[in-house]
């Protein structure tokens, strides 16, 4: 029977772009997710940004837009990651969403209303606030001075210098870090989770300690329910309640009966999780009810080892006490260093760019193959270290795994005219051998130690290297004689290179796929293997499948871009003074309009420009659409395939100008800095949704 899985990675703050930590999170779960469609499961995997809190709304607040706009802002960056990165979420959403809204509004009732005693309770608190602001102030947005070591400017919560822990009412002189001002102690009405609450703690300790976490995890997670570590330092015996609630000014969802009162974002966070599924299902016109009431559903979450507390204690209490089905496993990852650097923290991912990565032309598997070979099911920390990534592409994947097939397949394709012949007896014994691994590699992905499948692979693709060593096709076509045995050779190697590609399928997705277009097979999957090709079956010609990493490509990856004077910045956003000031009737001349991109080509000879087709809404005097042609200097930084289909704004009153190319007919908006070396990068301009072809942009 096919299982049917629910997957998730967590949920990103929707106040950044994404960094290596969390590529790295969602390749380590795209993998598991691909092995398991090949195993014939039914699958949803999905994402979503996390949208809620004070430092998405702070961060909205400075950039002058809602935080509505701010978080849309964020999430409209994400897919160039994920395609890029060929991680394939069946659906991305937003904790704002509708669904979420109703879901954690729901679930805190059932939580309230529990029918053996009420899991909520409301208690008063004593929290600073700031009375320029007009809000109360999270512990991170208050400063002063150290009360161990008198250190200034430390955060509410703990000491940067000398490491103590502390509550924000032990700090000295404390100020609000957003106006300054000198924050007044206030009472108000905070909604807690009972975490205490007996029941609670009955079932945290089996939910957590009845074996399916990781043996680490669980074992941290022991020692919670003796002790506990409280703002002040000081500690205590077991749980403690969790304040669930937060005051309005806050981006959130509001908490029922309860006027100006908002949900922590954490507590709506992981709901978001099932909000993206509903979301899912809705597209598809499936029954979310229904579909959580199956009670083969299996339910997985892939997280980082510093949000363990939120999914392994608030997460299932909160599910459970809502009547609802606890996840059947968090599957927990560590840290991702590079070059034995720091840690990737949340708010600056350093090191590794992926943006860059990819603009420099490497390849994503490459990526998706170093983190596997580097990946086990335990909670530990792992490095990305750029000799190593070089080493283990360019001898392992491409020196032992893509030479099988170059070896192999142009003798089959100019000698044979691409026909496979039979299988030698040896190379009989070596493809039993190889397939008879099958259920090994699946064992291995299936435990999340994909370090352990591609070790198994190499030793596999060596074993067939061993084999193409003792042949040695290259003396074989040098004898007419033994045209016969060369077919047979070159053909054990192609078939077992199809098998190594199934086993490598769930981390080179798009590799496995240009490889079946090569063979003229159907997708692999770990059932078909088993299936040969025939004698007589017809591959395609080989065209190169990957090419090595240059070292040339890792030093640009690494290398710092150029600091850009702080203060030459403030006087010059963007690299250039602003203009001198103009009149609105200078700026009404200019006719910008939005345009619809409806082709956009290369052009021929130009590694610089794109030539796009722009709907304007005109029509011609015949009454059909008239369609404008623009050449734009864009294509360093998009593909056509980018853009056609999308909005821009253009102007649309700019005189007809001769290029070299033809002639163009307005000017498509996009900015860039003024320093283009040392800020690469033109971004081409796109309106909100609503917009229409032809509109006035005043
Ligand atoms: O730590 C984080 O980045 C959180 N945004 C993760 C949330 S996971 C889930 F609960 F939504
Ligand atoms: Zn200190």
């Amino acid at each position: 029977m096919p299982r049917q899985l629910f997957v998730t990675t967590a949920l990103p703050y929707a106040n950044g772009n994404f960094h290596i930590g969390h590529i790295m999170e969602y390749i380590q779960a795209d993998i598991w997710v691909r092995h398991q469609r090949m195993l014939g499961n039914a699958v949803d995997f999905c994402g979503a940004d996390d949208t809620h809190g004070a430092p998405i709304m702070i961060a909205a607040e400075k950039a002058g837009v809602t935080p509505q706009q701010f978080v849309a802002n964020i999430a409209a960056g994400r897919k160039q990651y994920l395609d890029g990165f060929h991680i394939n979420f069946d659906n991305w959403h937003s904790t704002d969403g509708p669904e979420n809204h109703e879901l954690a509004r729901q679930i805190y009732r059932d939580l309230r209303d529990n029918k053996d005693g009420s899991l909520i309770e409301s208690r008063t608190i004593e929290q600073f606030f700031d009375p320029d602001k007009g809000m109360f102030l999270p512990d991170r947005f208050i400063k002063g001075e150290c009360p161990k070591c008198h250190a200034k400017d430390q955060y509410g919560d703990n000491c940067e210098q000398c490491g103590a822990v502390y509550a924000p009412t032990d700090l000295i002189k404390p100020y609000s870090a957003l106006s300054g001002a000198k924050p007044e102690l206030r009472n108000s009405v905070h909604f807690f989770f009972k975490l205490s609450d007996p029941r609670c703690v009955e079932f945290l300790q089996q939910w957590t300690q009845d074996g399916k976490l990781q043996p680490e995890v669980a074992n941290k997670i022991k020692e919670w329910f003796t002790v506990r570590t409280n703002p002040d330092g000081s500690t205590s015996e077991g749980l403690g309640d969790w304040d669930i609630s937060r005051d309005a000014p806050y981006f959130g969802i509001e908490i029922p009966d309860a006027p100006g009162k908002y949900f922590y974002v954490w507590l709506d966070a992981p709901i978001g999780y099932l909000a993206s599924l509903k979301n899912l299902l809705g597209q598809r016109g499936q029954d979310y009810d229904a579909y959580m009431a199956n009670p083969e559903l299996e339910q997985y979450h892939f997280i980082g080892k510093d949000i363990v507390t939120f999914h392994t204690l608030f997460w299932p209490a909160t599910l459970h006490f809502s009547g609802r089905k606890t996840p059947d496993n968090i599957f927990v990852h560590g840290f991702l260093t590079v070059n034995n650097g720091e840690k990737m923290s949340k708010s600056r991912g350093t090191g590794l760019d992926p943006l860059k990565y990819l603009s420099l032309g490497m390849n994503p598997e490459w990526l998706r193959y170093y983190l596997a070979a580097k990946l086990s099911s335990r909670n530990e920390d792992i490095d990305f270290n750029a000799d190593d990534f070089m080493a283990r592409v360019n001898s392992d994947l491409i020196g032992k795994y893509i030479n099988i097939a170059s070896r192999a397949a142009g003798f089959i394709t100019k000698r044979f005219e691409g026909k496979l012949g039979e299988v030698t007896e040896d190379g009989a014994a070596l493809l039993h051998q190889l397939r008879s691994e099958v259920g090994t590699i699946e064992q291995f992905y299936e435990s999340r130690e994909y370090a352990k499948a591609l070790r198994e692979t190499m030793q596999l693709a060596d074993k067939v290297n061993a084999y193409v060593d003792a042949n040695k096709p290259w003396d074989l076509a040098k004898k007419p004689d033994q045209e016969g045995r060369l077919q047979d050779v070159c053909t054990v190697c192609i078939k077992a290179f199809r098998i190594l590609t199934c086993y490598l399928k769930p981390v080179l997705p798009a590799l496995a796929t240009q490889v079946e277009a090569f063979l003229n097979i159907e997708p692999l999957n770990y059932a078909n293997i088993v299936q040969p090709m025939a004698t007589g079956h017809v591959i395609g010609t080989y065209q190169h499948l990957m090419q090595r990493v240059d070292i040339k490509q890792l030093d640009a990856l690494f290398e710092a871009p150029e600091p850009i004077e702080a203060a030459q910045e403030t006087a010059h956003p963007g690299g250039e003074a602003i203009a001198p000031t103009i009149g609105i009737d200078d700026f009404a001349r200019i006719d910008l309009r939005i345009a619809k991109i409806v082709d956009c080509q290369a052009v021929a000879g130009s590694s610089k420009l794109l030539q796009l087709t722009l709907d304007v809404g005109e029509l011609d005097e015949a009454g059909q659409p008239r369609l404008r042609n623009v050449f734009s200097g864009i294509a360093s930084s998009y593909s056509p395939e980018q853009l056609v289909g999308k909005l821009t704004v253009m102007v649309a009153n700019l005189a007809p100008r001769k290029m070299k190319f033809g002639i163009s007919e307005g000017m498509v908006l996009a900015a860039s800095h003024a320093d283009e070396k040392a800020q690469p990068g033109i971004y081409v301009l796109e309106p909100f949704p609503g917009a229409q072809p032809g509109m006035r942009v005043h």
